[in-house]
């Protein structure tokens, strides 16, 4: 006995070796921690049930048939975050550069098909540089095995990508599909072609940071969700994301006791809020006094700032937050804000997280480069998020709410369940500025003094127009309030509509426009 005992520790220590230790030091060098490394710093400690450790690849081309390592590139298995069941998968660079083969592509496809089983989240964490040449298209052929399980599993178990090294090809189309990608500072890139390829093509020059770098997802393409600073602030951050999200759509998301008080006053939002108009500020600063403990988990902080999304919680309930941003573009909304908060939208109401939604907007980005980029189908893309999104919806109207982007920003005409407003909230077509000049150009150009003029009729305008009672009297919002009253006022509104029951009609899918 002993000695089968010691050949399977024998083969245990072999695996766990992965691509050996020249190549585990090197890893270490270029900063980044082991495929082992991480899944321990990411599970419960000690909660790690591995699977398939002894799987090895069949291609004999290559010379490969003398080199089969155990494990074969990926780490795969079970155990728990904050207590709660996870799936794991975590690509070994030491192994062939952690790129895909058939039998790896097949073990990360048993733990994605468990996971769906059991409802519970899967979190992958890639390094790879993507097909592996040797096996051709059996390699692409296990991609698509992959692709075609975070498709059907998309809204039903929350999906979750790190990118923890270079990512190259069919290992980013993985990572696109799933709810959240993180990627890591400095160590982390993806692209579909590399810069050499890139070069030969275009002929541009640019190198792989500046191409697929965490900045440059994290800011310029929105691919990217999160940039970390390295391997553990990246792991620490997606166990901080889990304890927002259920296990799978048919729960709730998990609730965290807070000592913070559901009735506590905040006068300091009197301040916050600048009454002119045209004075910007800081939507996050309103965000933190109304949360648990002012804490806000923000997604996407570094792409299309105008709008803000994230999680926070009320009374130890997470909500999904979306929030017009006035210190940026005054919080218009654009092309990657709209698509950047739909997603979000959308990806809350799947998995059963309340919507607040926090509104000052001056309205859509006016601009020919916005509406050749599609403005209207990319606004539509908000507004279809939230018109189909039956989870409880909060909104407050703080400041501007003009145009069409009153309407989008979850109004009660699309079924917006509670809505408030500030003392200070307009709600019109258009601001007073634009409004008095379409209506009232001919008494303006026969004035003498113009100027006096437009600023009588725009005091006039804002009086009737600017202002939330217009919209009250009509029912629209439900009541004006105080902003020192926020913090209770959302957490009582949030709590009368914990049991609403609404139901779309059944439909194989709708057809959002992408
Ligand atoms: C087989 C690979 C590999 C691959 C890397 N390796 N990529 N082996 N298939 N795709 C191996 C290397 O041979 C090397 O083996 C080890 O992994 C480490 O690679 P290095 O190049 O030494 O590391 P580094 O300098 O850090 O560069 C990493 C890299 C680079 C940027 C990822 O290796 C690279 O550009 N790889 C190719 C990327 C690529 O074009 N992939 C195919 C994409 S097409 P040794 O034995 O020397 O340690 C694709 C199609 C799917 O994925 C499409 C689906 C939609």
């Amino acid at each position: 006995m002993q000695e089968k005992i010691n050949k399977l520790r024998e083969l245990n220590a072999r695996a766990e070796l992965g691509g050996g230790i020249e190549r585990i030091e090197k890893q270490h060098q270029s900063g980044k921690l082991t495929a082992r490394e991480r899944i321990d710093l990411l599970l419960d400690k000690g909660t790690f049930m591995e699977f398939d450790k002894f799987v090895v690849h069949r291609c004999s081309h290559f010379g490969m048939e003398k080199q089969k390592p155990l494990g074969d590139g990926v780490v795969t298995g079970t155990g728990l975050i904050n207590g709660k069941t996870v799936f794991v998968f975590a690509q070994d660079f030491t192994v062939f550069g952690g790129s895909l083969s058939e039998t790896l592509a097949a073990k990360i496809c048993k733990i994605m098909d468990m996971a769906v089983k059991m409802g519970a989240p899967v979190i992958g964490l890639n390094d790879s540089g993507g097909a592996r040449i040797q096996e051709g298209v059996q390699s692409l052929a296990g991609y698509a095995e992959i692709f075609l399980r975070n498709t059907l599993s998309s809204g039903v178990i929350p999906q979750i990508s790190a990118i923890m090294g270079p990512c190259a090809g069919g290992a980013v189309y993985s990572p696109a599909l799933t709810d959240f990608t993180f990627m890591v500072r400095d160590t982390s890139y993806m692209f579909i072609t590399g810069p050499e390829v890139i070069k030969t093509v275009t002929h541009e020059d640019v190198s792989k940071e500046e191409l697929g770098g965490a900045a440059a997802h994290n800011e310029k393409s929105g691919v990217a969700h999160f940039a970390t600073e390295n391997d553990v602030d990246c792991i620490l951050k997606i166990r901080e994301l889990m304890s927002f999200l259920p296990q799978n759509n048919m729960e709730e998301p998990p609730f965290k006791a807070t000592t913070d008080d559901p009735n506590r006053l905040e006068s300091s939002l009197e301040e916050i809020i600048p009454t002119n108009p045209n004075v910007p500020y800081d939507m996050k600063d309103v965000i933190r006094k109304i949360a648990d403990d002012a804490n806000f988990f923000e997604v996407q902080e570094h792409f299309a700032k105008n709008i803000i999304i994230g999680f926070a919680r009320l009374n130890g309930k997470p909500v999904g937050v979306v929030a017009n941003q006035p210190a940026v573009m005054a919080g218009s909304l654009d092309i990657d804000s709209s698509a950047k908060a739909g997603r979000f939208v959308r990806f809350c109401d799947a998995f059963n997280i309340p919507l607040l939604t926090l509104v000052d907007v001056p309205g859509f980005m006016p601009g020919v480069s916005q509406e050749y980029g599609g403005i209207i189908r990319h606004g539509a893309k908000l507004l279809y998020a939230y018109c189909e999104a039956t989870v409880p919806k909060v909104t407050l109207i703080t400041r501007k709410a003009y145009g069409g982007a009153y309407d989008v920003m979850s109004s009660k005409h699309i079924r917006g369940d509670i809505n408030f407003a500030y003392p200070t909230a307009e709600i019109a077509v258009m601001g007073p500025d634009g409004a008095v000049s379409i209506l009232s150009k001919k008494e303006l150009a026969s004035s003498d003094d113009p100027a006096k003029k437009k600023d009588e009729l725009v005091a006039n305008y804002r009086d009737t127009f600017a202002n939330p009672y217009r919209a009250a009297e009509l029912g629209y919002i439900d009541e004006v309030i105080e902003p020192a009253v926020t913090r209770p006022k959302l957490i009582r509104a949030f709590e009368m509509l914990a049991n609403k029951r609404v139901a779309n009609l059944p439909r194989k899918h709708g057809n959002i426009p992408l």
